[in-house]
């Protein structure tokens, strides 16, 4: 299995490009990660304004230690191509491509950022949000190494199966799978999907608990309301910590015994709990240092 960075992603929030002030907001916000979004939260007769903003926020700099996408407008529209140019000049963290249904695609986008030079940090990051793209998440993911990462988009995704959304996500659980097990096979970064109903904690809460029980790094969010919920839902909590701290000193004092396996708590410790409660202590530290930089 190959190893995503691991970089806090706990909060993703999008932010409407052609809103300036939210941009503007967006550097004290504390969201882990920032979507600068030039498509669906952007009305046609803005285009143009939005992309010029987002690529002189970029540039300005100022986010601090947030992760900072870009997600420009498909191929398939006339603003994608003037996008993905505009992106690669400005040099965010990674250009978010949207409805991406086929490798291919993303090998064009990559040579493409390499002729347009844009940095080796700005990688591509995929909406997986339609059925074609659900079906063959596995190839998209293994398509580039400039492929870093995969944003769940499951508004559009519930709309093209005609499905209905529903408080456990039933219609959309097999792309969810899918997502995660082609995510973690290839090292990709993994987000869930938004949670519309945004005035909803308890609904909110309970969708982010979801996510991370099916392994995703954090959740993308609508409003900055959501932020704190989905960061401390994402965090491994202080007695989660607390007890891989205990487990790998146990199972290290067991290994130097000359013993394979340790018990905690009445509960049996082998080698691959420790590799998950290392993990934890890495991703706990992570953290920390993310939000003394904030
Ligand atoms: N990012 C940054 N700031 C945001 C924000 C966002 N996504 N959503 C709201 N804010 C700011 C507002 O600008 C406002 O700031 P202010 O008080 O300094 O003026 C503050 O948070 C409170 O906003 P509020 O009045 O509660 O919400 P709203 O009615 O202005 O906006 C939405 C509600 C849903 C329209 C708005 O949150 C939004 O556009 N979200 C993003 C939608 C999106 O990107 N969709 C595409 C992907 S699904
Ligand atoms: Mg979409």
């Amino acid at each position: 299995m190959a190893q995503a960075s691991l970089r806090p992603r706990r909060s993703v929030l999008y932010m409407p490009g052609s809103r300036e002030r939210a941009l503007e907001k967006a550097r004290s916000l504390k969201a882990d990660s920032l979507i600068l979004d030039l498509e669906d939260a952007v009305a046609p007769s803005e285009k143009i304004v939005a992309r010029e903003l987002v690529a002189g926020a970029v540039k300005a700099g100022g986010f601090g230690g947030r992760e900072i996408l870009v997600r420009i407008n498909g191929f398939d529209t006339e603003w994608g191509e003037e996008d993905l140019v505009s992106a690669a000049k400005a040099g965010p963290d990674a250009v978010l491509l949207p409805k991406v249904e086929t490798p291919e695609l993303v090998r064009e986008v990559a040579a493409k950022l390499d002729q347009l030079g844009a940095p080796e940090k700005t990688k591509i990051w995929i909406m997986m949000e339609t059925p074609l793209g659900a079906l063959n998440i596995a190839a998209i993911s293994a398509s580039s190494p400039r492929l870093a990462g995969i944003v769940v988009g499951s508004n559009d995704l519930v709309k093209d199966l005609h499905a209905e959304h529903t408080p456990l996500r039933e219609p959309i659980v097999t792309a969810l799978g899918l997502t995660m097990l082609a995510a973690r096979a290839y090292g990709l970064a993994v987000v869930d999907g938004v949670y519309n109903a945004f005035k909803d904690v308890e609904g909110f809460r309970d969708s982010c608990r979801q996510g991370r029980a099916f392994g995703f790094d954090g959740k993308t969010l609508i409003h900055p309301d959501q932020i704190a919920t989905a960061n401390e839902v994402f965090a491994p909590a202080e007695a989660d910590l607390e007890l891989a701290r205990r487990q790998v000193a146990a199972y290290e004092e067991a290994t130097a015994r000359g013993e394979g396996v340790a018990v905690v708590d009445g509960r049996i410790v082998e080698n691959l709990h420790v590799v998950t409660a290392r993990r934890l202590l890495a991703l706990g530290e992570e953290i920390a240092r993310l939000e003394s930089a904030a």
